[in-house]
């Protein structure tokens, strides 16, 4: 049983915010930041290694969309920059980076740490979301993206869907076909409830336990907090994609959340191309 669901929101950022501020002081005593990665009191994007996810995160985007370096991309919650920092030498002046986050702090930290790369723009979308942007004014069912159709070559979703309940990612799915160019491409991770993922479940085996239901179509691994961690029907995705004129390129790249095998990342990963 997961007891940190249970403790209060403010209390677990005040504990939390203590923990992390002794490792960022010693980080200042030792000059060791990186000046483009956030603090880790401030970071709230998830734990684990910055640069590093970043950097293989890009390894699997370059290998599975085939972004080249003069393309425009677009990063659907793009957070505070994880996955636009290693795109920094990787774009050329022709290329463009865009970053669209419901969360107005990551846009601001993005877009001062950004500040010397012209063609990377920060864009902020005051959409609700429960645990990341409970003010925002929007819901992501009605939020049309800020951009003209056919405008990208790539964009990606690091761990987006994983907040997101069925019905608002429908509604991303049909914007993210109307802004790709024909023939481009859309990475997401998300975690897809199968016959084989969710026997996982049922038998305790799955690394994220999802075991509240949400709605018809999803999963939380939170009872009070739903969008903290969701996982979503399949078959949902699958028709949604249809409807929406996606349709998945090559395989689906299993998690090892649910198979706890070695894998391309924890979370399912899915490339749609329209
Ligand atoms: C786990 S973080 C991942 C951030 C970033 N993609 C990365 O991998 O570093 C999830 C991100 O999704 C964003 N998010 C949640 N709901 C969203 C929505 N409806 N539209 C756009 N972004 C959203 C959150 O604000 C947060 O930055």
């Amino acid at each position: 049983m997961q007891i940190k669901q249970y403790i209060p929101k403010p209390i677990k950022r005040i504990l939390q915010y203590s923990y992390d501020g002794w490792f960022d002081l010693v980080d200042f005593v030792l000059g060791r930041r990186h000046p483009m990665v956030p603090a880790r009191r401030h970071t709230f994007i998830g734990r684990g290694d910055f640069i590093a996810d970043g950097n293989a995160f890009r390894e699997t985007l370059v290998q599975l969309t085939g972004l080249t370096p003069d393309q425009r991309v677009l990063d659907i919650g793009s957070g505070q920059g994880r996955m636009s920092l290693p795109l920094t030498d990787f774009l050329s002046k022709e290329g463009a980076y865009t970053g669209l986050e419901i969360v107005k702090s990551g846009v601001d930290w993005c877009e001062q740490a950004y500040g010397d790369y012209a063609n990377f723009t920060f864009i902020h979308a005051d959409v609700f979301n429960s645990y990341y942007n409970p003010g925002g004014q929007y819901q992501s069912a009605d939020y049309p993206f800020p951009f003209p159709d056919d405008e990208f070559d790539v964009m990606f979703l690091a761990s987006v869907f994983t907040h997101m309940h069925p019905g608002d990612v429908a509604h991303y799915l049909d914007e993210i076909s109307r802004c790709l160019k024909p023939g481009g491409r859309c990475l997401a991770s998300l975690f897809l409830l199968g016959d084989e993922s969710r026997a996982a479940i049922t038998r305790g085996e799955s690394s994220v336990a999802f075991r509240f239901p949400v709605d018809e179509f999803s999963l939380s691994a939170t009872e009070l907090d739903p969008e903290n961690a969701i996982a979503i029907d399949e078959g949902f995705i699958r028709s949604a994609l249809e409807k929406s004129g996606l349709r998945i390129e090559g395989e689906i790249h299993r998690g090892s959340w649910s198979t706890n095998l070695p894998a391309m990342s924890l979370q399912d990963v899915v490339v749609v191309t329209v």
